[in-house]
């Protein structure tokens, strides 16, 4: 028997203030929870939706200095911008706090010397990596270096991104300063640290024992931790960003962000509601964390520990925390541009929240890192909404309208078949299945199944059809009718939790502004002679020219990321001066070129070389068009033996630099020379 709760504290995990969000994000902590804390309150539950932005710690701080500004102008910047993407794509937070606030600092430092008071801590002086240049401690992101695990040379000093171990800076094989790339001295230094090992039998009854539900992904990583082995672990930095340690002598130091971020979700309740404390500090709370994976060790175990230590805290009673999304085939990266942003998709996709939502949730990593594609997007937008809700919405508000001027019509008794109490059924069983499916955190499925309602719709209207039988049958029509508004009604509010921009649409063609998940499958939303309002459309067609325009600003992203890690090729061997001076390189000036036919690469160029005026064949042709390199001076080799390119003879060889996408540029004299002279 799962137990019956009071209410809900849902969190999501407060995202660095570093940069904007994109759509991993989305995919996976935000939408999820959303579609979890829309679904909770269309039943009336009561719950709180809580998020933040994450202002402390080195991702901010490294990101200022790169900038050249305070990590204050950096964390009010990006706060801004992913709040607002949030608030435009429907995301539905109770309340969006800083980790830089008042009621933060305060939260947080109070949660530290309660510990500290207890004695919860250890303390402890060791050596740290250090920058002498930078006069810093290097923790965490500051430093980067080999991953001892998996070898990849650019592991951080808290987690190798490439195998997704957590680190400690001083694990680091050829550690590098992050700001001046010195290989760091070791100095010593006090810190506070959390005795992960002290909890760990009872964090392992707690996960292993009494949470089998969770996540196989999520129960895994604990019980791989537990099977390693806990040790304590630093929750303070020698740092001049972030909460004060309150302690006597720690000046200098900060809390750790792992230790302040997770107490952000508390501040941010307290700054939603002096009722705070029943919503975490209640046993009736059904508190849940929605994370991705490389949250979980936080979130299971770090985070835990410190609440049962404080002592007053209920525990999280699930942390579905989801894998990673990629796009296009690769790891999204913010360093590397490699990302779908949330502001910009909105700029390209004005009114399309819903459909990146509906594509994020379809294709949800919610049990293996999953890959975003452009096409995925199109065919969904195209081929589902389009196909099928939108379908199912416009006919009825259609045929409404044309049949009965939009008003609902009274159905007859006599004229109910099987066929709508199968419908009724069958929307009714998929309603239990999708209740199901949303309190067990398999969103991607719930979605499935609200679609098969649509799907049900289209079936039912083109197995009665109407339009043949309002003039045989005009009486039966109108119960048809009835069936297929009273589902859209159902529509309506199924699809709020998923797709709330469109569930609002349907909502206001219907007519009604009653959400109540309890009435899906029901029969009597809409009663006869409730008016309807004229059809809009919910979707329209995605055109390929669109998604193409996509894909090509993705791989200039993957070009310009080809030139900016490219290195130069090694030297050739040496030659002896005369073998260069064989060489006849002269300045000449472009008089006429045209495309060489039936080839895609080649154009026919001729150059006045001073010497002559004379024909060259030159592969250029993606990179220049003939009309504008008229009038060009370039370097040419004309004592280069001709040959014969295309049946054409080309005497010589215009110089070109190749660059590391393999695009080409002219050897150009930096200022007009005469045809003819010579380059030595
Ligand atoms: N900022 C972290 C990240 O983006 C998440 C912090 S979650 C919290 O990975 F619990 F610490 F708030
Ligand atoms: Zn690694």
């Amino acid at each position: 028997m799962s137990k019956e709760f009071k209410r809900y504290t849902v969190t999501a995990a407060l995202p660095y203030a570093n940069g904007p969000v994109h759509i991993g994000h989305l995919a996976g902590v935000y939408i999820p929870a959303d579609i979890y804390v829309r679904y909770l309150r269309l039943q009336k539950k009561d719950v709180i939706y809580v998020c933040g932005s994450d202002e402390h710690g080195v991702p901010i701080t490294l990101k200022a200095q790169k900038e050249g500004v305070t990590p204050k102008d950096i964390v009010d910047r990006y706060n801004k911008i992913i709040k607002d993407s949030f608030k435009e794509f429907g995301i539905s937070f109770d309340i969006y706090s800083r980790t830089s606030s008042k009621t933060h600092a305060k939260t947080s430092s109070e949660f530290f010397t309660n510990l500290y008071e207890k004695g919860e801590f250890i303390e402890k002086t060791s050596n740290q990596l250090y920058d002498k240049e930078a006069n810093q401690y290097l923790a965490d992101r500051y430093i980067t270096g080999t991953c001892p695990h998996c070898g990849n040379e650019k592991a951080y000093g808290d987690q190798c991104e490439a195998c997704g171990t957590s680190l400690n800076a001083t694990d680091l094989i050829n550690p590098k300063s992050a700001i001046t790339g010195n290989a760091p001295t070791l100095k010593e230094t006090k810190h506070w640290f959390l005795p992960l090992d002290k909890y760990q039998p009872f964090l392992e009854k707690w996960i292993l024992e009494e949470h089998k539900e969770w996540k196989p992904n999520v129960y895994g990583q604990c019980k791989s931790w537990f099977d390693m082995g806990l040790q304590p672990r630093a929750v303070s930095r020698d740092l001049d960003w972030g909460v004060p340690v309150p302690v006597k002598g720690a000046e200098g130091k900060v809390l750790y962000v792992w230790f302040d971020a997770p107490i952000g979700y508390i501040s941010a309740t307290k700054d939603l509601t002096p009722d705070w404390e029943k919503y975490w500090k209640d046993e009736d709370t059904k508190l849940i964390h929605f994370i991705g994976k490389d949250n979980i060790v936080f979130h299971c175990i770090v985070f835990p520990s410190m609440l049962k230590a404080e002592g007053s805290y209920i525990l999280p009673d699930n942390v579905p925390a989801n894998e990673f999304l990629n796009l296009e085939g690769d790891k999204i990266s913010t360093s590397r541009n490699w990302a779908v942003w949330l502001h910009e998709y909105l700029k390209d996709f004005p009114n399309k929240q819903d459909v990146l939502r509906y594509t994020l949730t379809a294709n949800a990593p919610e049990t293996k890192d999953n890959d975003f594609t452009w096409k995925d997007f199109q065919d969904r937008n195209n081929n589902e909404l389009v196909a099928i809700l939108g379908n199912f919405i416009n006919r009825v508000v259609v045929l409404t309208n044309k049949y009965y001027a939009g008003e609902v019509p009274e159905p007859e008794p006599q004229e109910f078949r099987a066929a709508d109490r199968e419908l009724k059924e069958q929307v009714s069983e998929l309603k239990e299945t999708i209740d199901k499916n949303i309190e067990t955190y398999h969103f991607r499925e719930a979605l499935k199944n609200a679609m098969n309602i649509a799907r049900l719709g289209n079936k039912y209207l083109a197995d009665s059809e109407p339009w043949k039988q309002i003039k045989t049958n005009p009486e039966r029509v109108k119960n048809i009718m009835y069936m297929t508004l009273q589902l859209s009604a159902s529509l309506s509010q199924v699809f709020e939790p998923f797709l709330p921009f469109t569930a609002k649409k349907i909502r206001d063609m219907l007519n009604i502004s009653e959400t109540d998940w309890s009435i899906i499958g029901e029969c009597n939303l809409l009663k006869q002679g409730h008016l309807i309002n004229k059809p809009t459309l919910l979707f329209s067609k995605i055109e390929d020219i669109e998604v193409e325009a996509q894909v090509n600003k993705l791989l200039e992203t993957k070009k310009a990321n080809e030139i900016e890690q490219a290195v130069a090729k090694p030297q050739k061997e040496n030659i002896v001066f005369d073998d260069f001076t064989k060489l006849d390189i002269r300045v000449g000036t472009i008089t006429e070129a045209e495309k060489l036919a039936k080839t895609k690469k080649l154009l026919k160029i001729t150059v006045d070389t001073g010497i002559d005026v004379r024909t060259v064949v030159s592969g250029i042709a993606e990179y220049y068009k003939p009309e504008d390199i008229i009038g060009k001076q370039v370097s040419i080799l004309v004592n280069l033996e001709p040959r014969k390119l295309k049946g054409v003879e080309s005497q010589g060889m215009i110089l070109m630099a190749e660059n590391a996408d393999g695009s080409l540029a002219f050897m150009s004299p930096e200022k007009t020379i005469i045809n003819g002279g010579e380059i030595k």
